[in-house]
């Protein structure tokens, strides 16, 4: 897939109604310009991109067209992404699967190893905004020292990931900063259907910073939708995101092929907006 594609793409990927716009995929081909593919038989109808972060390779946005499904489409794209992510040199490939992708995954030797809570919420214009006292907005500088600790919990250096999704909407970041450090970050961004959400992480058993990093995120949002994913097993996460007026909910899994990636940090990571969006 070339920058060119990317209205193909975009037509391919958004009959599910995912509601992805160029951003999201122009960011997938900026870090990986190799990486994401189209299936065109008489017309393009499948896509799939991915990311490399050092061993690890994420997959992301695999459509297949309603009207060619049950063909082997879905299985050839699988099969050449997890490929070219071999060729990478990557021994962990991931993936947060739908229920409709997971037997495709799980044929490719995916193994689950965590649920994850899609949500999307309703920022309405009367939605009171929690106050918060202790993030500071995120500087540039401070990236470095956040991808440190990202890269603790991920499993490898996402740095330039950050990097971009910084500069999106830099107004939304925030870092917080206690006698020992840096003990967390919330980040997010405006999309063009609303925002996105995550990372959003936070040094173990301090769920009232968490919670006031949530705050000082969302006041850097204005009215609409904000999309995010939370680890099921994290109860703090869950819990404080149960305090947001909720407009839609689903679940996914963490897939897995090759290297385990179990993520035994889990309780430090709050929110994700996927893997592949941060
Ligand atoms: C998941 C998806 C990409 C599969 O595409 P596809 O072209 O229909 O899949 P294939 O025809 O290549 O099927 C490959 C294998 O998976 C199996 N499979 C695919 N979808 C399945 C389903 N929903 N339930 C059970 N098995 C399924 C097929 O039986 C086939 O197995 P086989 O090789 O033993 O016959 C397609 O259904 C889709 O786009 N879904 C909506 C978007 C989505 O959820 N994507 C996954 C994101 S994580």
């Amino acid at each position: 897939m070339e920058l060119e594609d990317l209205p193909i793409a975009l037509d391919v990927i958004n009959e599910e109604g995912w509601g992805y716009t160029p951003p999201e995929i122009e960011r997938m081909l900026r870090l990986e310009p190799r990486g994401s593919f189209l299936y065109v038989g008489k017309e393009p109808v499948g896509a799939i991109t991915t990311v490399v972060h050092g061993p690890i390779g994420v997959i992301g946005h695999l459509v297949v067209s309603r009207k060619v499904r049950g063909h082997g489409i879905g299985k050839a794209l699988l099969s050449h992404a997890i490929e070219y992510l071999r060729s990478r040199g990557t021994d962990s490939i991931i993936v947060i699967a739908t229920d409709e992708g997971r037997p495709l995954y799980a044929k490719h030797g995916f193994k689950v190893e965590r649920e994850i809570l899609c949500k999307h919420f309703m920022l309405g214009a009367d939605q009171p905004r929690m106050p918060f006292s202790k993030p500071v907005p995120m500087r540039k500088s401070d990236l470095k020292a956040v991808s440190e600790i990202d890269g603790e919990l991920f499993g490898a250096d996402r740095f330039r990931l950050l990097d971009i999704l910084y500069d999106e909407t830099p107004e939304a970041c925030f870092k917080l900063v206690t006698d020992e450090g840096l003990s967390g970050f919330s980040m997010g961004r405006k999309t063009a259907t609303g925002f996105d959400f995550g990372p959003w992480v936070c040094r173990p058993g301090s769920y009232g910073d968490a919670e006031e990093l949530l705050n000082a995120t969302l006041s850097a949002f204005g009215q609409g939708k904000v999309y995010s994913g939370f680890f099921a097993d994290n109860r703090a996460a869950v819990r404080i995101s149960e305090k947001l007026p909720l407009f839609k909910m689903w679940s996914t899994k963490l897939m897995v092929l090759g290297k385990s990636r179990c993520y035994p940090d889990t309780d430090q990571i709050f929110g994700i907006a996927a893997f592949e969006l941060g």
